[in-house]
């Protein structure tokens, strides 16, 4: 049985793409249904239409209250009857309600729990750590807090600026998203308190 997965997405879509691209192979068990955005103009619904997946944008200015959008979304995200919803670059918190319609999973550029947030590269350039990396995790009610699926690990290089440690963070991470997904898709997995197997 083939896994449909709905992205979320709120900028360039580089791991939207990489998830496009093993889609395309039937025996990676997934297909993406829709990709869904908080915002307009951006490349990721670009690729997305490109790869001929509907979309759909929810922006929050839309809506008279957070809530409601936060309503509106999970509305039309139940519309596609997703397996699974795949957070990725996408930049806003999901609420409870919305986690609890949902089995949501996201992946931020940091070895969680470290550098939670939208700063992730920056945080852990700052402190001065010697390796940090990207985390898919199963989403909570928290800030990049919920249980961790898969972690991958790069080293801090000493001439590094934010820009140079993301790029090679998003490397590492496109690979351990698509890896990750399509092991989730294919084998199952399960959560045990905060201990999540896959297969
Ligand atoms: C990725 O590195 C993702 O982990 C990060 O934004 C980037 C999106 O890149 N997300 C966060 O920082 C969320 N806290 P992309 O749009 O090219 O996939």
């Amino acid at each position: 049985m083939t896994t449909s997965l709905v992205v979320l997405v709120s900028g360039a879509g580089t791991n939207l793409q990489a998830l496009i691209d093993a889609c395309a192979d039937p025996a990676y068990g997934a297909k993406i249904v829709a990709v869904g955005a908080d915002r307009d103009d951006i490349e990721a619904l670009a690729r997305a239409d490109r790869a001929g997946i509907p979309t759909f944008v929810k922006q929050v200015s839309q809506f008279a209250s957070r809530e409601q959008w936060d309503r509106a979304l999970a509305d039309t995200v139940a519309g596609f009857e997703p397996d699974l919803v795949v957070s990725a670059g996408f930049m806003k918190l999901l609420s409870e309600d919305f986690l609890a319609r949902h089995t949501t999973v996201n992946t931020h550029p940091a070895l969680c729990p470290s550098f939670p947030g939208m700063h992730g590269p920056a945080d852990a350039l700052a402190y001065g750590v010697k390796v940090t990396g990207a985390t898919l995790f199963i989403v909570d009610g928290g800030v990049d807090s919920g249980p961790i699926i898969a972690q991958t690990v790069v080293p801090v290089l000493d001439d590094d600026t934010t820009e140079t440690l993301h790029e090679r963070i998003k490397l590492a991470e496109r690979t351990m998203l698509v890896d990750t997904i399509g092991l989730m898709a294919s084998e199952g997995w399960e959560l045990d308190g905060r201990r999540v197997r896959l297969g």
